[in-house]
């Protein structure tokens, strides 16, 4: 049995992922509704995005607040008023605070476009992690989805995918053959917690078997 998630979803750029998920969810391999999607860039992809497909797009504006609790204050409060009950990041560039990862306990799941542990951390985004691959000869490369905690990149790893580095790559060939992925393993990593069949024990997300189906 799955229970629709009731998304949130916070990005801060283009919003490629957050795409993936809405078609998910239209092509029924995804039991969720994005009830509302908050920006904190005003120029966002992911706003049109949302606005295209009728989902309410939120700016928050990080000038307005004074520190980071009090801008993700004003997120949860959003979220609550459209009853979010899971947190999706999608590209969102902010870290979040202890008391919204403590309300929204295990229930915020984030992309990294590498393997964690490693290429993680403040300052790893975008460009700098393929970069960051490259230049130390990696083999192999590929994309995590993991829950959220109050570090960057750090908590519980929910599924993770390869791909290959070839010798010929450039940052952006990478970040393209790696984006394939993230596009397919973000949507069934949420399908997870659909059907409740993540657990969590110390830092590790223990997958339960799905039922087989007919
Ligand atoms: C993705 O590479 C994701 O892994 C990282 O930020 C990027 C967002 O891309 N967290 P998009 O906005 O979803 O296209």
């Amino acid at each position: 049995m799955s229970t629709t998630l009731q998304l949130g979803v916070l990005a801060s750029g283009r919003g490629s992922n957050f795409a993936a998920i809405l078609d998910a969810i239209s092509q029924n391999k995804l039991d969720a509704k994005v009830k509302v999607l908050i920006s904190n860039k005003q120029k966002a992809g992911a706003l049109e995005i949302a606005a295209k497909h009728n989902i309410p797009a939120v700016f928050v504006s990080q000038k307005k607040f004074s520190d980071p609790a009090s801008f993700d204050g004003e997120v949860s409060r959003t979220f609550e008023e459209y009853e979010v009950d899971f947190v999706v990041l999608a590209g969102y560039l902010r870290l979040l605070s202890q008391k919204f990862v403590r309300r929204y306990k295990n229930r915020i799941l984030n992309i990294h476009p590498a393997l964690l542990p490693s290429f993680g951390g403040q300052g790893m985004y975008g460009h700098h992690v393929q970069e960051a691959v490259l230049g130390r000869g990696c083999k192999v490369s590929g994309v995590t989805v993991h829950l959220v905690d109050e570090l960057f990149d750090h908590g519980p790893i929910v599924k993770q995918r390869c791909v290959p580095v070839l010798e010929t790559d450039s940052a952006d060939s990478l970040a393209a053959r790696v984006l394939v992925q993230e596009h397919q393993v973000f949507a069934e990593a949420l399908q997870l917690f659909a059907e409740n069949r993540v657990e969590i024990e110390n830092h590790r997300a223990i997958i339960l078997p799905g039922k087989e189906k007919n």
